[in-house]
């Protein structure tokens, strides 16, 4: 399996370009399954997820064609993936394909709206949780979708068609939220989704489900109000800037010092982290193609946090947040709120010289004078970029294992590191 060293030590300097959002790309892709006509997606990012939920979606019947790039054409932008479902002949999603990414799972809601039955399997994805799905069923069945759960697969079918009604979450659901719009799209009158996840990926899903002549109100907003459509049309629709990409570089750069220009992003969407940055040392300012970056003075301020759905900090951002703030002359506290298991980057931050005490959800991180380079071992996809930025600063080499998991999420990490001056390869299996 690959890895990857990192000598730590250099300052990040000059620009990163940020990549399409994989978490706003994934419930775009899924949306071609709700219309016979193509839908061409733009800003795609070359990442393992997004072509794994391409042979998900073949699966299905779409056909996808993803243009590679042309002479002339910015190496930063990422492709145009055309999805068409001019027929979908088979409404299994089967579990050798969905157990790898648990948003495949949300096939479920656009199959029911278009073909009135699915079968799809309990999903996978990073293990950093229980991950239940209760959620999504309690939302199908709202909307009049008879469900079974056997032998690992959601069974489900609706031979009548959905029916829009009020669905009130209990829970902030990301992954619920794009699965519920998505089917109610097509559902016969009006839905109405209360304590809809609020997340700008919900919010990119909406504005292409709208250019694809679905009714929808409240988009931004926690309450979705919907009125069903007899069917959806293609659409062309750009994939918003990644915000946890971002945010992840933006830690980097105030971890090794050094000026860097984030480009293709913008602050929209991430005013909770901007703050908490200002708050350990860190500005981050808008200029005409993006967000610069720069620590203020030598040392970051201890901060604590706690992660909270959108508007709030986001808990794909605390791996590396905890890495940042490894550096402090103080201690910070971190307080998980999403999942319950998402600690794991902790011990392997330890291998580095971290100093962290977990107490049940918090983690009380105490800055060290400095880490220093070990063999770590990535666990999940935003706990391994932790591990990456933290050996971007550590003493020596840090070898990075099992990098499959940065693969599903960080389009060509060590490229756009190394471009700044930073001293990263990949070493090849
Ligand atoms: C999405 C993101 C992930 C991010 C997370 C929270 C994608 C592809 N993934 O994941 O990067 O970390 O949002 O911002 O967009 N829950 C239930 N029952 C359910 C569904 C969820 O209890 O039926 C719980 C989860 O276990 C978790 C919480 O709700 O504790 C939030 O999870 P959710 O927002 O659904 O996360 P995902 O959509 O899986």
């Amino acid at each position: 399996m690959d890895r990857i060293r990192i000598r730590g030590g250099n300052e990040l300097n000059g620009e990163i370009p940020i990549s399409g959002a994989k978490n706003a790309a994934l419930p775009l892709m899924i949306a071609s399954l709700l219309t016979d006509e193509t839908l061409k997606l733009r800003n795609v990012p070359r990442l393992v997820d997004v072509a794994q939920l391409q042979r998900i979606l073949r699966n299905h019947g779409v056909d996808t064609a993803m243009s590679g790039k042309r002479p002339g054409e910015n190496a930063a932008n990422g492709e145009n993936l055309n999805l068409t479902a001019a027929e979908i002949y088979d409404t299994v999603a089967p579990y050798e394909l969905v157990s790898r990414m648990r948003a495949s799972f949300w096939v479920l809601g656009p199959l029911l709206a278009r073909c009135g039955e699915a079968k799809v399997s309990l999903p996978g994805g990073c293990a950093i949780g229980t991950r239940p799905v209760d959620l999504f069923l309690m939302a199908m069945e709202k909307l009049g979708a008879e469900l079974d759960v056997d032998n690992g697969y959601v069974i489900s079918s609706a031979k009548k068609g959905l029916v829009g009604n009020r669905i009130v979450f209990p829970k902030v659901s990301v992954g619920a939220t794009h699965c519920t719009l998505m089917a109610a799209t097509l559902a016969k009158g009006e839905t109405i989704i209360e304590n809809a996840a609020r997340e700008p990926e919900v919010g990119d899903l909406a504005d292409c489900l709208v250019k694809m002549g679905a009714k929808i109100d409240g988009i931004g907003s926690s309450t979705l109000q919907i009125e069903g459509v007899d069917r959806l049309h293609g659409a062309e629709h750009t994939v918003l800037a990644d915000r946890i990409e971002t945010g992840t570089y933006a830690m980097a750069v105030a971890m090794t010092g050094g000026e860097v220009t984030l480009t293709g992003t913008k602050a929209d969407f991430l005013d909770s982290f901007i703050d908490v940055m200002d708050q350990a040392g860190v500005d981050i300012v808008s200029v005409d193609n993006g967000l610069r970056v720069k620590r203020r003075g030598n040392l970051i301020n201890p901060v604590s946090v706690e992660t909270r759905p959108y508007p709030g900090f986001p808990t794909d951002l605390q791996a590396q947040f905890m890495a940042l703030v490894t550096m402090t002359e103080g201690t910070s506290s971190i307080r998980e709120t999403i999942f319950e298991n998402r600690f794991m980057h902790v011990q392997e931050l330890a291998r580095l010289g971290a100093d962290i005490k977990l107490r049940g959800d918090t983690a009380l991180v105490h800055g060290v004078r400095e880490l220093r380079g070990a063999e770590v071992m990535a666990t999940d996809l935003r706990a391994s970029v932790s591990l990456v930025i933290a050996g971007l600063v550590a003493k020596g080499d840090t070898i990075l294992h099992r990098v499959y998991h940065l693969d599903r999420g960080f389009e060509e990490l060590e490229q756009k590191l190394s471009n700044c001056g930073a001293d990263i390869e990949r070493l090849l299996d």
